[in-house]
């Protein structure tokens, strides 16, 4: 089983089991990291998902398509590391991933 590891902004640290198939934002609901309000349920239609993803990790999630990138335009912080939770699913090659979640949506 994948482990996600979710960092806040102030760098408190929690890791938790994923399934494979899963989202990250599935994940993050499910145990009750804080910072991901999910509003929309997945739909990648509210941006309250925002999340970055640690450097070392960006090539195994990838680049958000075409319609997250579009919802990322009204999410606050966005950088290069920047990814809707909704949208990435967990694969057995994402163990070990880090997650941190943006100040803004605290
Ligand atoms: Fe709404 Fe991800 S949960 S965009």
């Amino acid at each position: 089983m994948p482990k996600i590891t979710f960092v806040d902004y102030q760098g408190n640290e929690r890791s938790v089991e994923a399934s494979s198939g899963d989202t990250v934002m599935e994940v993050a609901t499910s145990n009750d990291i804080p910072g991901i309000d999910a509003d929309c349920g997945g739909a990648c239609a509210c941006a309250t998902c925002h999340v970055f993803v640690n450097e070392e990790w960006l090539k195994v999630v990838g680049k958000p398509g075409d319609l997250e990138a579009e919802m990322l335009e009204v999410a606050e912080e966005v950088t290069e590391a920047s990814r809707l939770a909704c949208q990435v699913h967990i694969s057995d090659e994402m163990d070990g991933l880090i997650i941190t979640t943006p100040e803004s949506q605290f």
